[in-house]
């Protein structure tokens, strides 16, 4: 396999970059580094994959000209803690696209971990990880697909959109710069504060909060105002009846006002 030259690529030390042209999946070449010991801050990034995994068994498409990477993370923290991590993830995408993007462009969060750029779906996070016989974590790899030259035709019901019709002028090399740091970042602010301060910025980036919304569940479909982000990053979900409603997993939906 012929590995891209790295040496240019501007990423903080504590990051190790192994690099493919051509990848099953990015996740899965970081999973094999992980069971075979590597530290946490590996990354394993591809020009393309040919077997890219998206959320709930889904196929993510990979062609070259998009951003594909996972890094290895090894958090001294429980299952319930580490799944947090996405909206740390999803705060570093957003963080690093603004970098290219033209400020008037409006980038939000959606609940759970999902970066809209004008409404549209702009990157995928897909985390996968492995607790230890104690119930901590042994690793846990942070999938991460941004679209740069092209986007899927749907994602989970979204429209999607690419970084280059969103008007950005930007390479996979830099935004996987931009990103590398965005992260760090953060994850140093999570290793000393934990959730909360993560929890507050994402909310002043989020999507629908204070507005109507629908939640698709496994089993029911649920409407109400999106009252905010628990502690444990659980959706607060307030129903017509009053009933306050903590959705851990599910879709959400925005609703349009009634003109
Ligand atoms: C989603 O369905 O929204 C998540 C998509 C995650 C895609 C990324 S691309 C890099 C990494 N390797 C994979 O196979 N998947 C993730």
């Amino acid at each position: 396999m012929i590995k891209p030259d790295v040496g240019g690529i501007d990423i903080p030390p504590f990051f190790k970059l192994t690099a493919f042209d051509t990848v099953g999946s990015t996740n899965v070449e970081a999973r094999h580094l992980a069971e075979a010991g590597a530290p946490e801050g590996q990354i394993v990034w591809a020009k393309r994959q040919e077997q890219g995994v998206g959320r709930r068994g889904r196929s993510w498409v990979s062609p070259e000209g998009n951003l594909y990477c996972s890094l290895i993370l090894r958090p001294d923290c429980d299952p319930a803690a580490a799944a947090r991590l996405s909206f740390l993830v999803a705060l570093a995408i957003r963080q690093a696209i603004a970098t290219f993007l033209n400020p008037e462009t409006s980038l939000r969060l959606k609940w759970p971990n999902d970066v809209l750029i004008d409404g549209r779906k702009s990157a995928g996070i897909l985390l996968e990880s492995k607790v230890k016989p104690n119930g901590m974590m042994d690793y846990v790899i942070v999938g991460t697909g941004i679209n740069i030259a092209s986007y899927p035709q749907s994602t989970d019901g979204l429209p999607a959109i690419s970084l280059k019709e969103a008007g950005a002028k930007v390479t996979v090399e830099s935004l996987l710069s931009a990103y590398s740091y965005a992260f760090l970042e953060l994850y140093a602010t999570w290793k000393q504060y934990d959730f909360a301060p993560i929890r507050e910025l994402w909310l002043s980036h989020a999507t629908g909060v204070g507005e109507r919304i629908t939640v698709k569940l496994s089993d029911e479909t649920l409407e109400g105002t999106f009252a905010g982000l628990e502690d444990n990053g659980a959706l607060a979900l307030i129903l017509d009846t009053g009933e306050r409603k903590l959705i851990s997993a599910g879709e959400v939906f925005i609703v349009p006002p009634v003109s």
